[in-house]
């Protein structure tokens, strides 16, 4: 009797795991195939090297994670397609993308942005006057 007791509550716990698992890895927000491709082009481009996503990469350039609602898509399309001079010389332009890459990429940001992250990254504070 207490070995069927036994049995029963194992396969009740291991039916539970299992099933708890499989509902788990189905709740993720796909990434749609754009999007997919914009992370490929991040890495092709190698945009980490000056870049961060989550706080992850170079410290030259801003976060990204968020730099569709900071920005607006449209402003980081033409950034990426018209790429600006940079500081200091104002000589160098940024890394350039063709129209279809900065699409994607920006697809890969707009999909970036929707993760919460609790207010990360923190916006730049303003110093404040000593009386
Ligand atoms: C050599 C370093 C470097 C690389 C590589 C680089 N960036 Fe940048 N990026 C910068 C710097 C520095 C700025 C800020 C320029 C300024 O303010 O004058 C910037 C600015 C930007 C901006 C505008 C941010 C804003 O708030 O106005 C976007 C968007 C951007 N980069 C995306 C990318 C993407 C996507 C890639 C890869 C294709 C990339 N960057 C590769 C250094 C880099």
């Amino acid at each position: 009797m207490k070995l069927r007791v036994f049995i029963l509550i194992s396969l009740v716990s291991y039916g539970t795991f299992i099933g708890a698992n499989y509902f788990s890895s189905h709740l993720a927000v796909p990434m749609s195939e754009g999007a997919i491709s914009g992370k490929q082009v991040w890495q092709r481009h190698e945009c980490v090297s000056c870049h961060t996503i989550f706080g992850n990469g170079g410290y030259v350039g801003a976060d990204m994670t968020h730099i569709v609602a900071q920005r607006g898509s449209e402003y980081v399309l033409n950034y990426l397609v018209k790429p600006p001079v940079m500081l200091p010389n104002r000589k160098l332009h940024h890394p350039g993308l063709s129209g279809s890459e900065a699409t994607q990429i920006v697809e890969y940001f707009e999909y970036l942005d929707k993760i919460p992250t609790l207010g990360w990254p923190p916006q730049p504070q303003k110093a404040e006057k000593e009386s």
